[in-house]
């Protein structure tokens, strides 16, 4: 079999790519390791910035999304006791962001690429990715217990951070940079409508919270917690108790509980690989990089990604410029390190660090008063949260 593009890995990103490619006249297969239930049944974050928004709706995949997404015109941070909101339309010249659920943008990516009679191979086991440095590179895979081989052009590693493709890469090429948080999230998923119209982010002496939604009856609520906790520690007595004394007084009044309908322990990271290229092989989303999930960043960072990397290959294809494949690397990780200066700097502006002493924990707290007492810096922290320009 010989196809231009191969894509590894069928989550947003690679679901993303072959879909842009798709409405271009550029083809491609998709071969996910897990099934397709597995993939639609992660829960995963829920706020997409303008950007990525506007590349759905330039995939086609935009229909649900517009109708049953939420546009939030602000966010609250609380601290001290104190709700303080901050206008991110008002503060961006009328920019917003949309909360919808990442599961539904997959489901939405499955069923368009379904439509267009996309290839999309699921249960693909041992990708291996050959000759990536040559001119005719190809890719192996086992598909119900048979052997199969696709001739391509490139290959892109849409395959998330525990993918096949960034270890394809020669050691003597590729430089990692990382940082691990010594906390995680718990996150429960409710059906009961949230408790504020919009996002809550609290710090909090005992630790961060999060109230966020994925709709007027479903709420998503997040807690930090050590990083090797698990859920079967929190029973949802437990959580309910323990959000209720991170949230102001007035806001865990009104507080509706319920039974969880998921419960997850996510671990927290900084993580970027460079560069982004080896030869025919690019690397796209979580397989290059992963920031702690304080921004909402992760799945706007891989719709960037695509956003740059589709561009290329169809300037490639049906402009013979390959301007934009020798630049991908470089223009998509000068936006990545943005959008990991401002994940980083807001999970250290809203958690607890377990080994910062008295002098660490006042600046923090001084950094929060600043925050709202300056245009400057609330401007600063809404044009990174709506999304920095592609
Ligand atoms: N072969 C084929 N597929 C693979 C392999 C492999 N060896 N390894 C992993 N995969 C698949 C995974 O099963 C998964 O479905 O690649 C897909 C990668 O999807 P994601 O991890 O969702 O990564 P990505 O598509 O880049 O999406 C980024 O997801 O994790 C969030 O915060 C992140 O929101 C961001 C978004
Ligand atoms: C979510 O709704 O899951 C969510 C929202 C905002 C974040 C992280 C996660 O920063």
């Amino acid at each position: 079999m010989q196809v231009p593009v191969v894509i590894v890995g069928g989550g947003p990103s690679g679901l993303l790519l072959s879909q842009l490619l798709h409405l271009q006249g550029v083809e491609s297969v998709v071969l996910e390791r897990r099934t397709k239930a597995h993939v639609m049944g992660r829960v995963r974050a829920g706020v997409l910035e303008q950007g990525t928004v506007d590349l759905l709706r330039a995939a086609g995949v935009a229909d649900r999304l517009e109708a049953e997404g939420l546009i939030h015109e602000g966010l609250d941070i609380a601290f001290a006791g104190r709700r303080h909101r901050l206008d991110l339309a008002s503060l961006t010249g009328g920019r917003t962001v949309t909360v919808y659920g990442q599961t539904e943008v997959t489901r939405d990516l499955f069923e368009a690429r379904e439509r267009l009679g996309g290839a999309v191979v699921d249960g693909a086991k041992d990708v291996a990715l050959h000759d990536l440095d040559g001119d005719a590179p190809y890719v192996t895979y086992r598909h119900v217990g048979e052997e199969h081989r696709i001739d391509c052009d490139f290959v892109a590693g849409c395959d998330g951070f525990h993918g096949v493709s960034r270890g394809s890469m020669p050691a003597s090429v590729l430089r990692e940079f990382e940082q691990v948080y010594a906390f995680g999230w718990i996150g429960v998923l409710s059906r009961t409508p949230p408790v504020s119209p919009e996002l809550v982010y609290a710090s909090h002496e005992r630790g961060f919270a999060l109230c966020s939604m994925r709709s007027p009856t479903l709420s998503r609520y997040y807690l930090q917690c050590p990083s090797e906790d698990v859920p079967e520690n929190w029973s949802d007595e437990r959580f309910w108790g323990e959000l209720k004394r991170r949230l102001p007084a007035a806001t865990a009044d009104v507080l509706v509980e319920g039974p969880s309908v998921e419960k997850s322990v996510a671990p927290m990271r900084s993580y970027v690989a460079e560069p982004l290229r080896h030869g025919r092989l690019f690397l796209v989303g979580d397989a290059a990089h992963i920031v702690p999930p304080t921004g909402a960043k992760g799945l706007n960072l891989a719709a960037s990604d695509v956003h740059y990397l589709s561009h290329a290959l169809v300037d490639h294809y049906r402009r013979d410029d390959d301007s934009g494949l020798r630049d991908y690397s470089e223009k998509a990780l000068a936006r990545v390190w943005k959008c990991e200066r401002f994940s980083w700097w807001m999970t250290s502006l809203l958690h607890r660090f377990p080994d910062a002493g008295p002098f660490r924990e006042r600046v923090q707290r001084a950094e929060l008063d600043y925050l709202f007492s300056s245009r400057a810096a609330m401007t600063s922290l809404a044009e990174n949260y709506v999304g920095l320009p592609y």
